[in-house]
């Protein structure tokens, strides 16, 4: 079931407009020109589409928060910024497919009553970048977009941004401040962007994935697509599997797929035995084998005490230490804090210096209290959530794998001689 990446599949097919336009491109546009702003938004909470960047919010009733503001102008921002280690899912859109995401945020600039919209992309995608931007330029010259789109009233424009590489632009709120030309640093929330956005206007900001779900919701009903997949958040998913599995890879598979279908039929198995598995990222908590069941939608993953993020699923053999890992999960995030916020500047750079003295073989065992207690009052205190999920695998790999914890403090050593200095 291919729904996001139905042309990428297809043999011979191209990405540019003559491609598109042979697969049913801008016939959602058109048909949206033919419904009222609120037959589309009703058409997209139908569909009960929830935001694929990571937080899951249902995508149409953010459609309609934005639709029922009086303040004018307000604007669409696409979030392309694909910072979270481990995804790859977006490039694969931007790169092959970009019209798809173009004619939805033309779409969504419709139903919300916006007339500009920006794509703000990851500094590091230069060839998404080159892409997009003759894929914008395709969509102008064909009258798809810029000023009286294909004749009507609706004029809307896209402007591309490109990121300066750092990871914390890809919350929501950092990446409008950057857009609007300055640091790139977390607004409190709330306001929620629906209501206080890019100039403090009402904005509607949405993952590339989100938006590529769009065209086929408005072609063939908001209810085709809520019967797919898991009922908790229906649709497909595109799962970025990597780490030790045979067959890594983008594979875009109904929602209700489980973990273990996902590496086992469609990652080939895993390299190697089975440790844990990252199911949503470096943010996320770690699964032991005994979880392999899960559904991988957002509901159950949080059951079982984890999240679906991104769905960047990260498999883990028994040749990795998890001290090793923990240590290297709390350097990238020591690196990307902001720094806006005390708990979690100051508490990314303390995690990160426990561990590399555990891994240097200095470390204590009451430090493993210390850390616990650090993920829990970073969680409570800190400003956005990447203050707020930072320790989540360094607390859970401490949770789950205590015993090789210990044996690397008690013995000043890694158990599997893995360690950067052992
Ligand atoms: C630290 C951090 C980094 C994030 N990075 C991204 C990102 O690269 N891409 C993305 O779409 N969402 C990212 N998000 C989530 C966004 O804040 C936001 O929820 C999302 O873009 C909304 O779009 P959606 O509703 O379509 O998911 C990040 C969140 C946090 C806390
Ligand atoms: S939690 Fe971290 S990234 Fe977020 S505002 Fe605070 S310092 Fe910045």
């Amino acid at each position: 079931m291919k729904i996001v990446l139905r042309n990428i599949h297809k043999q011979g097919y191209k990405g540019d407009i003559e491609s598109y336009l042979k697969e049913q491109g801008y016939t959602a546009l058109k048909k949206a020109l033919t419904l009222s702003p609120s037959q589309i938004i009703e058409e997209v909470k139908k569909a009960r589409l929830l935001g694929r960047g990571g937080a899951g919010f249902p995508c149409g009733v953010k459609w309609e928060f934005v639709y029922r503001e009086k303040e004018f102008p307000k604007y669409v921002v696409c979030n392309a910024d694909e910072g979270e280690p481990g995804t790859f899912k977006d490039r694969l859109i931007l790169e092959n497919d970009p019209h798809l995401l173009i004619e939805a945020m033309i779409i969504c600039g419709f139903a919300i009553g916006a007339e500009e919209g920006f794509i703000y992309l990851r500094g590091e995608y230069f060839k998404a970048y080159q892409i997009l931007e003759r894929a914008l330029e395709e969509a102008r010259s064909k009258g798809f977009l810029g000023e009286h789109i294909l004749n009507s009233n609706f004029s809307f424009h896209i402007r591309l941004y490109r990121g300066a590489g750092a990871y914390i632009c890809g919350e929501e709120t950092a990446l409008l401040d950057s857009l609007e030309g300055k640091k790139g640093q977390s607004r409190v929330k709330p306001p929620f962007p629906t209501f206080v956005g890019f100039k403090n206007k009402p904005t509607v900001l949405n993952n590339v994935e989100t938006f590529a779900n769009i065209t086929q919701i408005l072609l063939n009903g908001g209810e085709w697509f809520a019967q797919i997949g898991s009922s908790h958040s229906p649709g497909t998913k595109l799962y970025c599997l990597s780490g030790d599995v045979k067959k890594p890879g983008v594979y875009e598979l109904p929602t209700n797929i489980s973990l273990n279908q996902l590496i086992e039929e469609f990652g080939g198995g895993v390299e190697g035995e089975l440790k844990a598995v990252l199911p949503g990222g470096v943010s996320s908590s770690l699964l032991t084998p005994d979880k392999l069941d899960v559904i991988m939608d957002y509901f159950h993953l949080q059951e079982v005490g984890s999240m679906l993020g991104s769905g960047a699923v990260i498999v883990i053999n028994k040749d990795r230490c998890m001290v090793d890992l923990a240590k290297r999960c709390a350097e990238f995030f020591d690196y990307e804090s902001c720094g806006k916020c005390v708990p979690c500047r100051e508490g990314t750079k303390r995690a990160r210096e426990i561990l590399v003295n555990i891994t240097r073989g200095k470390g204590e065992l009451k430090d493993l209290e210390l850390l616990k207690e650090l993920a829990e009052v970073m969680f409570d205190t800190s400003r956005c959530g990447l203050g707020q999920s930072a320790l989540n695998p360094v607390r859970s790999s401490i949770e789950k794998f205590s015993q090789e914890f210990e044996e690397h403090i008690l013995k000043k050593r890694c158990p599997l001689g893995i360690c950067s200095l052992c």
